[in-house]
């Protein structure tokens, strides 16, 4: 029996042999996160798409993030698909993609399933643009050549089907080529440039260069009261004076505000939201850890964190002193350099609930990239 479900197999057990490197080239850095994490992040975030599997040489197990399913791959591509294949349980239909082809579109996927709802399976297929000639000099017609990409997306009981009746020891780098042997049929749907393997270490760059970065700010505003008998925490940093923030946590508005921009640049709600003030659990809580999950859910996206710009509003304390102190540590919560943090303070010439010294208001911008082109 069979359920409906879709199953996404990323194969990574590869050595990575032509790009070089002391890692596996699926495990080196793309625009600031693993080859593989790329691609993983778009099988997993799609609607359609129930489970994803990664097939890992067993020594490269410990470098995956924690919540990811894998398997230990094989000696060759093939080997490594069909370990992928006997994990996927009753899936109706499945995915197998190379790890080595990081930036995957939501629009590809929705074309290969919907071409397997007629075919037996769908490969990504670009038309081949340039000249071919043999070595000879002689041309070869290229009106019905093509690259063929992954993913490729198949019934799982004729991709395995396909994968039993295989010869033995015969390679196969193509899991298409095996259904069609069968007398299965294959759809070609509309592949993409984007989809290029990573094959030699120049292709990192052209990969990089590829990337569609969507560039976002966003602002945040907090405000807390000043009170008697409390710890004054700005930014990070406990700074001594005669009153602190009071509220549910540490009342560190800095740090609230800057969450809130966070947050913002990917539309997730606001700080209440993520750590309600009704939950006892944050009660007195240190704010950088809700700085912290901001920053790991804007990287969950892939996105990366480019600049932050703190206004603090108060007459008290002097902020000068402290400001180093707070670029540093919001710049290692957030794990950026601290010349992407600004610190700058105002008064509000004694006007207002600020001038007053009723309290202190913070506002903060934060600008990031996201991969725009994933959506
Ligand atoms: N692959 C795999 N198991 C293998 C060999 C390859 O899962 N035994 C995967 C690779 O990790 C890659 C994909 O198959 O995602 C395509 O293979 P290729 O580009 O050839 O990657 P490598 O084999 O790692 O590279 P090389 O051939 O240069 O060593
Ligand atoms: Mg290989």
């Amino acid at each position: 029996m069979t359920s409906a479900k879709t199953v996404a197999l990323i194969v990574a057990a590869g050595r990575g042999e032509r790009t070089g490197g002391s890692v596996p080239k699926q495990f080196q850095t793309l625009g600031g996160r693993p080859v593989i994490a790329w691609s993983h992040a778009a099988l997993a975030s799609h609607p359609l798409i129930d489970d994803v599997i990664v097939i890992v040489a067993e020594e490269e197990t410990a470098r995956l993030p924690d919540g990811w399913k894998s398997v230990s791959g094989g000696a060759t591509r093939l080997d490594s698909v069909r370990a992928g294949l006997d994990a996927a349980g009753d899936a109706a239909r499945v995915l197998v993609h190379d790890a080595a082809r990081p930036l995957l579109s939501r629009a590809v996927i929705d074309r290969l399933l919907a071409a397997i709802a007629i075919d037996d399976g769908a490969v990504p297929a670009l038309p081949v643009a340039d000249t071919l000639s043999r070595g000879d000099g002689t041309l070869v017609d290229r009106h019905d050549l093509y690259r063929i990409q992954t993913p490729q997306a198949f019934r799982t009981e004729v991709l395995r089907a396909a994968h039993a009746a295989w010869p033995a020891g015969r390679d196969a780098t193509d899991d298409a080529q095996m259904v069609r042997a069968l007398g299965g049929s294959i759809a070609l749907v509309q592949g993409d440039p984007m989809l290029e393997k990573i094959t030699y270490a120049e292709d990192f760059a052209v990969a990089e260069a590829r990337i569609d970065w969507e560039t976002r700010s966003a602002s945040g505003l907090d405000v807390h009261r000043l009170e008697d008998g409390e710890e004054l925490w700005l930014g990070g940093v406990l700074i001594p004076h005669t009153q602190g923030l009071s509220g549910h946590s540490d009342a560190d508005v800095a740090l609230h505000a800057i969450t809130d921009a966070l947050l913002g640049t990917i539309a997730a709600g606001d700080i209440g939201q993520h750590f309600p003030p009704s939950d006892p659990q944050w009660k007195g809580a240190a704010s950088d850890q809700f700085l912290a999950h901001a920053a790991t859910l804007v990287r969950d996206r892939g996105g990366q964190i480019g600049f932050i710009d703190l206004t603090l509003m108060c007459e008290a304390p002097k902020i000068g002193p402290h400001r180093e102190a707070m670029r540093r540590r919001i710049a290692a919560i957030l794990n950026i350099a601290e010349e992407r943090v600004s610190v700058k303070a105002t008064t509000t010439e004694k006007l207002g609930f600020t001038g007053r010294g009723e309290g202190i208001a913070a506002q903060a911008i934060a600008t990031i990239r996201l991969p725009g082109w994933q959506a």
